[in-house]
């Protein structure tokens, strides 16, 4: 495709019009900002116009710089692209208005592009934003030295540092925008562009534009709050920190050197581990959705009626989302009173979301309605899907599962929301494994955001299909993984669980092990995170499991014993920590209460580390992710990074625990693997693939990428 394909230039009488086309995105791939340079000059030496319009082409204006041209660069494949911002100072510096017509989203280099015609218009449904800080980079074509100046440091550095999408709306009154446009955009823009041209004054430069940036001490008031919000938000992260960074050199520094400063920030993030990690997420994101051997062309069902057994803890949360989504949903209990119960907890839900100015009364009631409590299965033969959310008790899911065979039509999918429990046995209730499928939500249901989608060794391409496009429908990512204890989440999981039970009996404290993993960037320690997810269910799903526990391992001491206590954690006000509503506060007799039974077992104590702390936690689950992708559970090892990042608070900006782990380096992952096992043994010896990886100077993204080549 020629580069005047990717820009096309039309006339309109006096008016030239710029259209990007560059599917799906208009992103700014190479040829794309050299069709805007050509198209500009163009219009410029063409005495018959008097103004240029720039338009994105199909369902968006331009989505911001080609992302995949970044791990060019950082990878050596490719030199820096410096001749953006040349581009953009040429489009700024034409003597001709130049106006930007946005509709779709106008992101990042997008939103760059944009800020440098001199007048920008909009669809009312239009949105924008600098989003590079979800990639761990910084705006690179002016858009730190740009934005302030249209809508005020202040706005600017927030915009940047949350890269949270603008509204046109809001968009227009922050001065971003200068004009809605109603009807038909081209049209409109065009009037707009003519409109200037009449004026005869030259067009308005931003980087001129020298009154928006606010009051001094007032901004940097506001800076500062914005530094620390993101201090405690994303801890470790430094990206927001830059951005606002460069923002603030805005009314400090002449434009030129504005830029200067911002492409030299830039560079630096995105050489950095947190780009490359961030980067990895955005492809990965998007890539868990592509199933080997499942297309656009395997068949899938119409889910138009759910039914949920089970108005627990999750049942209630999963009948929410399928309301949400304009499903309707049955949901069944054993008895009244707790079909009741969980029925009030979902409008107390919905309730706060009304008090949040999230959901209006109305929805509620629209959404309570899609929800038919019920306490027998009559109805679920309408059903096109059925998921069962009842205890995790394998004797109980194969019962309900006799059940719902019995009675849901024949093409239903039959769904199990199990965290750890063995689907195919499952499956083996029923006379159809094949529509049998596991549906793993995370707690809270009606907002974690991802589905690990479990497959059986019989389930059919549709079942997995329709579950796939299922899940985007209830705005989840769905992962597929394999059927095995825990799947991929859990099973890594309970190796982050022993090693940090493993270290309070060494002689690490709750609040030390805690504060480690958090201050690293996961949402909770993990000590916290039992006491919110429930002592109880760690330990019931332990005991439903001892199977799996080769014979003479070494077990933690202290969880058995809290939950003898009743020390069950938030919900009984007490666990590894005591609780004061949801604040945790230490608590020294359950320090002491380890110490004693850790010396009591033999287990020496001593000083551990942080650093030991953080390697024990996270390489304890990298070696099992190892595991789960040479048995085959796991697709790919983003998938795995994916669903951490999702599914258990995992810093998004350290990539995931297996790219945290290419990061850091599989030699050296693998090295530290192998101390443990000469030092503990049983829980340490080294999986295969990572001896092989580290062995071959490999990373788990080669490998993602080798398998792919080889399917
Ligand atoms: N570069 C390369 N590919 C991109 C892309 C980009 N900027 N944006 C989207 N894509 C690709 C996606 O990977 C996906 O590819 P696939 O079909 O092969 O999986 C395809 O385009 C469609 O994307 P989505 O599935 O995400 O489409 P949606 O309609 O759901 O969302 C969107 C559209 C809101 C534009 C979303 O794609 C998005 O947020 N894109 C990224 C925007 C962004 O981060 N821009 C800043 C880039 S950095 C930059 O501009 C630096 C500058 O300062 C110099
Ligand atoms: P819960 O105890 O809160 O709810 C289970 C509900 O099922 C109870 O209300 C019970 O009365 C009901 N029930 C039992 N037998 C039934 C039957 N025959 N018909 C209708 N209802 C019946 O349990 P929770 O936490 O909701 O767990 C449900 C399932 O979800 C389990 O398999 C669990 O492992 C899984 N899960 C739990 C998560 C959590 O954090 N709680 C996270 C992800 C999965």
């Amino acid at each position: 495709m020629s580069d005047q394909e990717l820009v096309a230039y039309s006339t309109h009488d006096d008016i030239a019009v710029l259209t990007v086309n560059n599917p799906p995105v208009n992103a700014l791939s190479p040829g794309v900002p050299e069709g805007i340079r050509d198209g500009v000059s163009k219009a410029a030496a063409d005495d018959a116009i008097r103004a240029v319009v720039l338009i994105g082409g199909g369902r968006t204006f331009i989505a911001g710089a080609d992302i995949k041209e970044f791990g060019k660069i950082t990878s050596g494949q490719k030199k820096p692209d410096i001749g953006f911002n040349e581009i953009l100072n040429e489009v700024e510096c034409c003597a001709k208005p130049v106006v930007c017509a946005i509709h779709g989203t106008a992101l990042g280099g997008g939103l760059e592009t944009a800020m440098a015609c001199h007048y920008r218009v909009a669809v009312p449904d239009a949105m924008v934003g600098q989003p590079e800080v979800k990639l761990g980079i910084i705006p690179g074509a002016g858009g730190t030295q740009r934005l302030p100046r249209l809508c005020g440091v202040a706005k600017a550095a927030e915009i940047c540092a949350s890269g949270r999408m603008v509204s046109a709306k809001e968009a227009l009154d922050s001065g971003i925008v200068d004009k809605l446009i109603e009807g038909d955009l081209l049209e409109g823009a065009i009037a707009f562009a003519r409109e200037q041209a009449a004026t005869g004054e030259p067009p308005r430069r931003t980087r001129d534009i020298a009154d928006r940036f606010g009051n001094e001490a007032e901004y940097k008031m506001f800076l500062q709050g914005v530094r620390q919000e993101c201090a405690k938000r994303v801890r470790g992260m430094q990206a927001p920190l830059r951005n606002v960074d460069a923002v603030e050199l805005a009314p400090q520094l002449p434009f030129m050197e504005g830029l200067e400063a911002e492409a030299k920030i830039f560079q630096e993030c995105l050489f950095s581990d947190e780009s490359k990690a961030m980067i990895h997420v955005f492809f990965g994101q998007r890539a868990v959705s592509k199933v080997p051997g499942i297309g656009k062309e395997t068949p899938r069902l119409d889910i138009k009626q759910a039914a949920i057994i089970g108005a627990g803890t999750m049942g209630g949360g999963i009948a929410m989302n399928y309301a949400n989504a304009g499903i309707p949903v049955m949901l069944k209990e054993t008895d009244q009173e707790r079909l009741d119960k969980g029925v009030a907890v979902i409008r107390k839900n919905y309730e706060s979301s009304v008090k949040k100015g999230k959901l209006t009364e109305e929805k509620l009631e629209k959404r309570m309605a899609l929800i038919t409590p019920t306490t027998t299965y009559d109805g679920f033969e309408n059903a096109d899907i059925i998921v069962e959310a009842v205890f995790e008790n394998m004797a109980l899911k194969k019962e309900v599962f006799g059940e719902i065979d019995a009675i849901a039509k024949p093409q239903a999918i039959l769904a199990s929301n199990t965290s750890t429990l063995d689907i195919d046995e499952i499956a083996g209730a029923t006379k159809r494994p094949e529509s049998v499928i596991g549906h793993h939500f995370f707690s809270p249901a009606n907002i974690m955001p991802l589905i690990e989608i479990v497959r059986g060794k019989a389930t059919s391409d549709t079942v997995i299909a329709t579950s796939m496009d299922l899940a985007k429908g209830l705005r989840k990512t769905g992962v597929l993984v394999g059927n095995g204890f825990g799947f991929v989440g859990n099973r890594m999981f309970e190796q982050y669980q022993r090693q940090a039970q493993f270290l309070l009996e060494e002689g690490a404290t709750i609040e030390q092990v805690d504060k480690v993993l958090y201050d690293w960037g996961m949402a909770m320690g993990p000590l916290a995170v039992c006491d919110l997810a429930g002592i109880d269910v760690g330990i019931r799903v332990h005991q439903e499991n001892l199977d799996h526990i080769p014979e003479g391992y070494r077990t933690a001491l202290v969880g058995q014993k809290l939950f003898d206590m009743g020390r069950y954690g938030q919900k009984t006000g007490a666990g590894w920590y005591q609780y004061e509503g949801r604040k945790a506060i230490p608590d020294p007799e359950i320090n002491a209460l380890i110490v004693k039974m850790a010396t009591e077992a033999g287990i020496e104590q001593r000083e551990i580390s942080n650093q030991e702390i953080l390697e024990r936690c996270l390489y304890s689950m990298v070696n099992e992710g190892a595991k789960l992708l040479a048995e085959g559970i796991a697709l790919r090892s983003v998938d795995i990074d994916i669903i951490y990042i999702m599914g258990y608070g995992f810093p998004a900006f350290r990539g995931g625990p297996m790219k945290a782990a290419d990061l850091v380096g599989l030699k050296e992952v693998y090295d530290r693997i192998c101390h443990y096992n000469d030092q503990y043994g049983q829980w340490w010896k080294p999986a295969p693939l990572l001896k092989q990886l580290a062995e071959s100077d490999a990373t788990f993204t080669q490998y993602d990428y080798q398998q792919a080549k080889q399917a």
